[in-house]
């Protein structure tokens, strides 16, 4: 019998707040801040490393910090052999997401600090989590498809090596200063799911391993990370930008959910879409592909129309994705190369000031009621 009459109640958590940071705010009406620092400013200017290293330590690094943190990401990009070998056990057809989660658990077993919660351990293993979890899916990819990983370019920023070791060409300046800035969009974003998944399980002092597996898990669900796959199969369906409103329209009418629209906390704009979108205006200029932005436009007038909902960074992260090269498969597990510097970051604050996550539910079962079941002395 309950003791107790009433519990408040917020479905999927909506408006609760579930714990302080001081990594993220994310404000409903457009802004996006990293440690107080507007994301449009670190978009423009940053480099993924700075951001990173002011994720991880807390202020920005000035240029000798920022040269260490380099080098420690360059020493650390090589995956152990093992973990190479069981890339090449999985089937060719695994998703290069479950491949990363699957890549990060068995990673956990090669560190020997592994369970050293302490914030110098957590941030050393931050360190060699966010150089390999961009080699499990560079080196996943090519091994999914018959090719030998390449080793890294260590003169190369972490954009670079992303390009280089998937496709073995060295990106020129630009290619690399695009993918860097979308790296600077993606990295965090306060108690999204994925972020929030690590801190639960961090916060059970489970290891850093644990709590990134979690995440890579929970990232891939197309209403989180895996959005930004299933756009670019809209975007695909859909053509032309004439075609863009009718196909909504359609949609819509079935009551579909639109991939790259709506948001849990902004409700008059994601502060990453006008960066985002210019990007895929840039990249339509340079490779003769301008059909994405019209359509992506198109979908966004209508949406705003019939259901008052605005775009979210996903829409146009996929076209760009697509103009950089990237097939569509790829797009959740280049999110997860950046976004793994949050997550490491949260978890490194988590286990700081750690208390258990757990909270209650609101029972909705029968009443309670005696017992009529078949065994009369227990299990046999
Ligand atoms: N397409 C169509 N309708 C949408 C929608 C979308 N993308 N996003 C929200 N809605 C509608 C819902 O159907 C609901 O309508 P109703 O009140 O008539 O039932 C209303 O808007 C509220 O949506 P809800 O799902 O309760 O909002 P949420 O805060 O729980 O969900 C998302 C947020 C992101 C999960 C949701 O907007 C979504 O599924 N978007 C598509 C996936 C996506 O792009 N994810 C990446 C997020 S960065």
């Amino acid at each position: 019998m309950s003791t107790e009459t009433k519990r408040s109640y917020s479905p999927g958590l909506a408006g609760v707040a579930a714990g302080e940071t001081a990594i993220c705010s994310v404000d409903p009406n457009s802004g996006l801040l990293y440690r107080g620092y507007d994301i449009h400013e670190m978009a423009s200017q940053a480099s993924f490393e700075e951001v990173a290293s002011l994720l991880l330590k807390g202020e920005l690094p000035c240029a000798q910090e920022l040269a260490e943190f380099q080098k420690q990401l360059a020493a650390e990009r090589e995956l152990p052999k093992p973990v190479l070998e069981l890339l090449r056990l999985m089937p060719k057809s695994t998703h290069p997401m479950d491949m990363l989660r699957t890549g990060v658990s068995m990673l956990g077993a090669f560190d020997n600090e592994l369970n050293d919660n302490s914030h110098a351990a957590n941030v050393r293993k931050s360190i060699r989590l966010i150089a390999r979890v961009s080699t499990l899916v560079t080196d996943g990819w090519r091994i999914a498809h018959g090719d030998d990983p390449i080793p890294d370019k260590p003169d190369l920023t972490h954009a670079g090596n992303f390009f280089y070791k998937l496709t073995g060409a060295v990106p020129q300046t630009w290619q690399t200063r695009m993918l860097d800035t979308i790296f600077v969009l993606y990295a965090d974003h306060e108690f999204n799911a994925s972020t929030f998944a690590a801190r639960v399980t961090a916060s059970t002092l489970a290891d850093i391993y644990a709590a990134v597996t979690s995440a890579c898990g929970t990232l891939k669900g197309p209403l989180h990370g895996g959005a930004n796959e299933e756009s670019m199969k809209m975007l695909d369906d859909i053509k032309t930008p004439e075609r863009a409103e009718g196909w909504l329209k359609e949609q819509l009418a079935k009551k579909a959910k639109i991939m790259g629209f709506g948001h849990r906390v902004y409700k008059k704009g994601d502060s990453r879409v006008p960066v985002m979108r210019e990007i895929a205006r840039d990249l339509g200029k340079r490779l003769g592909k301008e059909q994405w932005v019209p359509i992506c436009e198109n979908l966004e007038k209508t949406m705003e129309r019939e259901k008052q909902l605005c775009a979210n960074v996903d829409l146009y992260a996929a076209p760009v994705f697509t103009m950089l090269g990237f097939p569509p498969e790829l797009n959740t597990p280049t999110f997860a190369a950046s976004r793994v510097s949050g997550w490491c970051a949260h978890v490194v604050e988590q286990h700081d000031h750690n208390r258990l996550i757990r909270p209650i539910s609101l029972y909705v079962g029968p009443a309670e009621r005696p017992y009529k079941g078949v065994s009369k002395n227990g299990a046999k």
